[in-house]
């Protein structure tokens, strides 16, 4: 399993035929020095300019342009959560991890071994790719927040997706800053009970989980930390409200009630209770995938729903409350808004944006846009022709282009790379097209993240799409979700999403 550890970094060796580019220094830097040094390097520029220019009026139409603000206002020198929502903080150099959270023994041959018996634990198992697994720990982390537990943070295994590879999601997202920050409790599987596929250094442990919010069970990461789980479909109170936020938390607190509906059901079911079920140490769910408050269910709103647009789509209530004021995607809100991507993944995915647009900055001012294809393509009752043509992306980018400065730049991640037509069809608009074969970036990602450079490239486009001032997403697509949530917590955007044809 590999864990993230920050790649050292190189000057850009990029192609563009300029100076600048090529010596520009692509590390990010934590949120203060970016600042700091992308002004020295704005002066900088700015002087490189002025030299260059060979005439009088060459000099007075830079220095208009530039005290006119033009050139600044366009550029933008900060990427991911801005710094200003950045502040809770745990007391320095005292953030709890691994060390402090779980007993000298850890990681141990029975995950019992490896809790301290004074603190509480939450956990899951993981489910879907990468973005499912990423959204679900995110609930993990908020349910884990809210009922005064340590997060035990699944690792990730997706066969279908990214091979035989595993990973702990800190190695494409910067949790280590995030809990550096925020003061979040958690671990990791890993720092609990070794990876142990073959069932062969560690005891075979149970642990028993109760049903999550919605009906997906398979876990994929448990079997290969020797953990043995069951899932028990306890009823909880709360009536048709029992899968909110509100209800699980009250579950959780209210243990008297919980161990009643628990053995009630045991005995039903002729079933023995797992040992970490019969007092609240561990608790664990099936799955916490989008999690919603009571708010958004009284309302009708269901997960199923999660799928759809998140801004401006229907009812006027909806319209007035502010989009972290809905109840749904608390998780978000609460977490995953303070997540940034690792270091790595932002180098990779700045190059890859400053290749396609030909610029060698980010634009303020930009559009993005995610095409969803793959296995949409025929994932519809006519199994063909299931994915929107680009004309219903032109419709979704009008009123988003009336919000911006004319000129602004849309720039597109599509997984499509063999439908010449439909790639034909983007080029002729004169978007920019991210071509990660033309840019090689595969092979860039073989060569740093070895096994697991399927998982990170699952992420580099996220990390792209997340720079959108404004945003334009699929239907159905959990990037596009992921997506429309970054560009409204961090860029303030407005975001639409183009339904399927069904
Ligand atoms: C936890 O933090 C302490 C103090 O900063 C550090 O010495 C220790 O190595 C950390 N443990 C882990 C597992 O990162
Ligand atoms: C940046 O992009 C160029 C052009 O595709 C590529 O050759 C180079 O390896 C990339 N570097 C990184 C760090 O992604």
């Amino acid at each position: 399993m590999e864990r993230y550890t920050s790649l050292s970094s190189h000057p850009n060796d990029v192609e563009l035929g300029h100076t600048e580019a090529k010596t520009r220094d692509l590390r990010i830097s934590p949120p203060g020095l970016r600042r700091a040094s992308s002004l020295s390097r704005r002066k900088q520029e700015r002087t490189r300019r002025i030299a260059a220019g060979a005439g009088v009026a060459v000099v007075l139409l830079l220095l208009v342009w530039s005290f006119g603000g033009g050139r600044r206002d366009e550029r933008r020198e900060e990427f991911g959560p801005p710094a200003s929502l950045v502040r809770v903080g745990a007391r320095t150099g005292t953030v709890p991890n691994a060390t402090t959270l779980l007993t000298p023994a850890a990681p141990a041959r029975s995950y019992f071994d490896a809790l301290r018996p004074d603190l509480r634990y939450l956990t899951i198992d993981t489910w879907s790719g990468w973005s499912g697994q990423f959204l679900t720990v995110l609930s993990q982390l908020y349910l884990a927040h809210l009922t005064q537990r340590v997060a035990i943070i699944p690792s990730f295994r997706d066969a279908d997706h990214y091979g035989d590879s595993m990973i702990t999601p800190d190695l494409l997202m910067d949790f280590e800053k995030f809990r550096r920050e925020r003061g979040a409790l958690f671990v990791y599987w890993d720092d609990v009970k070794p990876l142990d596929r073959v069932h062969a250094t560690t005891k075979r442990d149970e642990i028993g989980c109760y049903m999550g919010n919605n009906a997906f069970e398979g876990g994929r990461s448990f079997d290969e930390h020797n953990l043995e789980q069951t899932i028990w479909r306890v009823p909880r109170p709360g009536g048709w409200l029992q899968n909110t936020v509100e209800a699980l938390t009250l579950f959780d607190f209210d243990e008297e009630d919980r161990l009643k509906r628990l053995h009630k059901f045991a005995d039903k079911e002729k079933r023995d209770i797992p040992r970490n079920m019969l007092d609240s140490q561990v608790l664990c769910y099936s799955n916490l995938w989008d999690l919603a408050h009571a708010g958004a269910q009284a309302n009708g709103w269901a997960w199923y729903e999660g799928f759809r647009g998140h801004q401006k789509e229907d009812g006027e209530l909806k319209d007035m409350l502010a989009i972290s004021a809905r109840g749904t995607h608390p998780e978000w809100w609460a977490v995953g808004q303070y997540i940034d991507f690792a270091p790595g993944i932002w180098e990779i995915a700045l190059n890859a944006t400053y290749h396609s647009l030909r610029l060698d900055y980010v634009p303020k001012n930009l559009i993005t846009i995610h095409l969803r294809r793959g296995d949409f393509k025929s994932w519809c009752d006519a199994g063909e022709n299931c994915t929107p043509t680009v004309d219903r992306y032109v419709e979704k980018l009008e009123p988003l282009l009336d919000l911006s400065p004319p000129a602004t730049k849309i720039l597109v991640t599509t997984d499509e790379q063999d439908d010449a037509d439909f790639l034909g069809a983007i080029d002729a608009l004169g978007w920019y097209r991210v071509d990660h074969r033309a840019l090689g970036t595969m092979q860039i990602l073989e060569e740093r993240y070895g096994d697991a450079a399927r998982w990170a490239d699952a992420v580099v486009d996220q990390a792209i799409l997340s720079l959108g001032a404004h945003f334009v997403g699929t239907s159905g697509s959990q990037v596009s979700l992921l997506t429309e949530l970054r560009v409204a917590a961090w860029n303030g955007g407005e975001t639409r999403l183009v339904e399927r044809p069904s």
